[in-house]
This record gives structure tokens, C-alpha cells and sequence, in this order.
């Protein structure tokens, strides 16, 4: 029997139209652009800027891009899985919103959290829904506002972040290509290092605390440890899954890497031994969008790809979390 893989046939993304370049971001903090490009690579980053308008904004923007690129039907669409640190309320889901007001009417909606790593994580989810037959159209979004979790007076994190949405449809695929491999880990020891402290069930809000004067209501991160873990452990499993799959760095075309830090992806390809022109990058105009890095590189990088391409995905993000798929590209 043939086999029954998960594939990516369409693609399609939104990015606010706010641009915070980092010529703005020195009017607000003690910061210069020479400084974040050398230890970022960010040059600027998209805000949802518009009161009232959340994650699922983006998202729908996103999957509206993706409908109209590739004639697919929302009607058709079995599931929807939005990936997002940052849904647009605690109750109810982000996901279920979407699915509607894009008319995925056939269709069961939830989110998916696990911080940068969010989208790589349910791209294995997606992929055993549809190798066990379960379902056969499921859209994955990463879509994160991370701008609602920023504190525009913190150097250390207001200037990596960024807002946007990409959106990735999977179907079933009998011709070998699709999801191949994953290697996925985490490490909860982690999650002191990169955190939202208030909010949620361990620290709610109370009456009198104040978003934004609360201690613990924005992003906190040891950049530093974070750097350390991300270096090391994007690397290991992108190693791993070479090794694993008996592919050279001959034989990948492109690694798409979570765009947290340019030093990072640098790194990474270095220890697989991949050249610049085999990497993906578009750091230098969002920042990093958490769950919505990976399907804003392949919309970018979609008149590029070609069918039978070898792409590596990896990520690192809070909790901590990780991981490396490898996938080899459909259309
Ligand atoms: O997506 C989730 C995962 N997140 C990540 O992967 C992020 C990982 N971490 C990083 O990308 C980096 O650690 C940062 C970009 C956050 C910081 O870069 P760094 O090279 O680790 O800088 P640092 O925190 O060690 O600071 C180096 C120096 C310090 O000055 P002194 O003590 O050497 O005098 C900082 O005070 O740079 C200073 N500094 C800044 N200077 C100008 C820190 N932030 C800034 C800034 N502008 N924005």
C-alpha cells in the first residue's frame, strides 16, 4: 500500500502595515540601529497598531491570502489549528473565531500553544491527523500580536518582536513528498527564562492591578540563556535529523529556521554546513513573529520552492521547546 503522507499545498500570509523601524525604536529606548542589526539582523518589525483588532485578525488576513493565491474552498477545510502565544482572549479560542468568519463551515477549530515552537509542533500534529486517514484538508495559522505583550521602554525585548500571520494548507500526498521526519523536545525547566508571569492561573489579574504597571504583565527574558539554549539546541536537532534521514548538506535545498535572532540561524547552518543562498531569512523585516515565523518564510520563499525540495524546519522558543521536521515540498 502506498504510503499516506501530510503535504503543503498552498501557502499565504498578512503582516500589519505598520512599520516600527529601528530608527523609531531609538526615539523610544536607549538603543541604535547599528547595534540591533549587528546582534539581531532586525532592521524592522510590523504592529497591529488598530485598537480593537487581535491575533484573529491577522489570521484571517492570512488564510483570506491563501484562499484567493490557490482556489482552494474554505468550505472543504476539515480543521483548523491556529498556532499563538497570544490568542485573542483567554476564553474562547482563537481558532474558533477564524474558522468561522472564513467560512470553514465543515470544520472543528482549536489553538495550539507552545510559544516560537507553536507552529513546528502542530505541524506534526497536522501530520498525524492525516496519515492515520483522520482528516484530509486541515489548515495550520501562525498568527501572534506579540505587540500586546511588549513593553515599549525594555531594550532587551521591544526590539526583536514583531506582529503577522502566515497560513499553510495540508492535504494528503501519495507521491512520497510531505512530512518525512520530526525530532521534538522540551524542557520545562526553561520557562523561567523567557515568561508573561500575569495573566493566567498561577498569577491573575485582581482588582487594582493595572495592564502595564502590574509587575509581570509583559514579556521578561534572560536573553542570554535564551541565546545559549537556542544555539545549542537548534543545531542538535537539525544535526539529528540529517544524520537520521542520511542526508548531506548536498542534499538539502533549504533550511527555514524560527527567526528569533539572525546569530541563531547563523549558527545553525554552520553546524549543518549550509550555505547562505540555502538559508531562509526575512528577519531583517519582521523581527520575530513567534508562531508565525515558519509560514511567513514559506510565503515569502514560495516562488522559490520547488517541487521535490528538501526543507528543514527548526525552532526554539519558551518553555523551553524545540525541535527539526523535515519535509520535502509538494508543488
Ligand atoms: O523566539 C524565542 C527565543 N528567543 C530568542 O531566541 C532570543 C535569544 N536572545 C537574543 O537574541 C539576544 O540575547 C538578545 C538580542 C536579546 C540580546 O543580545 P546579546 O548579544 O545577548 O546582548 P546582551 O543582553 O548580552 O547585552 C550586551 C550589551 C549589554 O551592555 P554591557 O553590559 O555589555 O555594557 C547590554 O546592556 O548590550 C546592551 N544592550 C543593548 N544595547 C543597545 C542590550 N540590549 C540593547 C539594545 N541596544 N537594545
Amino acid at each position: 500500500m502506498t504510503k499516506r503522507t501530510a503535504a503543503i499545498t498552498a501557502v499565504g500570509k498578512y503582516v500589519p502595515e505598520y512599520t516600527l523601524t529601528n530608527k523609531i525604536l531609538e526615539t523610544m529606548v536607549d538603543t541604535n540601529d547599528e547595534w540591533i542589526v549587528s546582534r539581531t539582523g532586525i532592521s524592522e518589525r510590523r504592529i497591529l497598531k488598530e485598537e480593537g483588532k487581535g491575533t484573529s485578525f491577522m489570521a484571517i488576513k492570512a488564510v483570506e491570502d491563501l484562499l484567493k493565491n490557490s482556489k482552494k474552498k474554505s468550505e472543504d477545510i476539515d480543521l483548523v489549528i491556529v498556532a499563538t502565544a497570544t490568542p485573542d482572549m483567554q476564553a474562547a479560542s482563537t481558532a474558533a473565531f477564524v474558522a468561522s468568519e472564513i467560512g470553514a463551515t465543515n470544520a472543528f477549530a482549536y489553538d495550539l500553544d507552545s510559544a516560537c515552537s507553536s507552529f513546528l509542533f502542530g505541524m506534526s500534529t497536522v501530520a498525524a491527523y492525516i496519515e492515520a486517514g483522520r482528516y484530509k484538508k486541515i489548515l495550520l495559522i501562525g498568527a501572534d500580536k506579540n505587540s500586546s505583550m511588549i513593553d515599549y521602554a525594555d531594550r532587551a525585548t521591544c526590539i526583536i518582536f514583531g506582529d503577522g500571520a502566515g497560513a499553510v494548507l495540508f492535504e494528503p500526498n501519495t507521491e512520497g513528498l510531505g512530512m518525512q521526519d520530526e525530532y521534538l523536545r522540551t524542557d520545562g525547566s526553561g520557562r523561567e527564562f523567557l515568561r508573561v508571569e500575569k495573566g493566567g492561573s498561577v498569577n491573575p489579574y485582581k482588582k487594582g492591578d493595572v495592564f502595564g504597571e502590574t509587575e509581570g504583565s509583559f514579556v521578561k527574558q534572560e536573553g542570554k540563556t535564551v541565546f545559549k539554549n537556542a544555539v545549542f539546541n537548534m543545531a542538535d536537532v537539525c544535526e539529528k535529523i540529517l544524520e537520521r534521514n542520511s542526508l548531506t548538506k548536498e542534499n538539502v535545498s533549504w533550511l527555514a529556521a524560527h527567526q528569533a535572532n539572525k546569530r541563531i540561524i547563523d549558527a545553525t547552518a554552520s553546524r549543518i554546513g549550509l550555505d547562505d543562498d540555502k538559508v531562509m531569512m526575512n528577519i531583517e523585516k519582521y523581527g520575530n513573529t513567534t508562531s508565525a515565523t515558519l509560514p511567513l518564510l514559506m510565503a515569502d520563499y514560495e516562488s522559490k520552492l520547488k517541487k521535490g525540495d528538501t526543507v528543514i524546519f527548526a525552532a526554539f522558543g519558551g518553555g523551553f521547546s524545540w525541535g527539526a521536521i523535515y519535509l520535502k515540498w509538494a508543488y
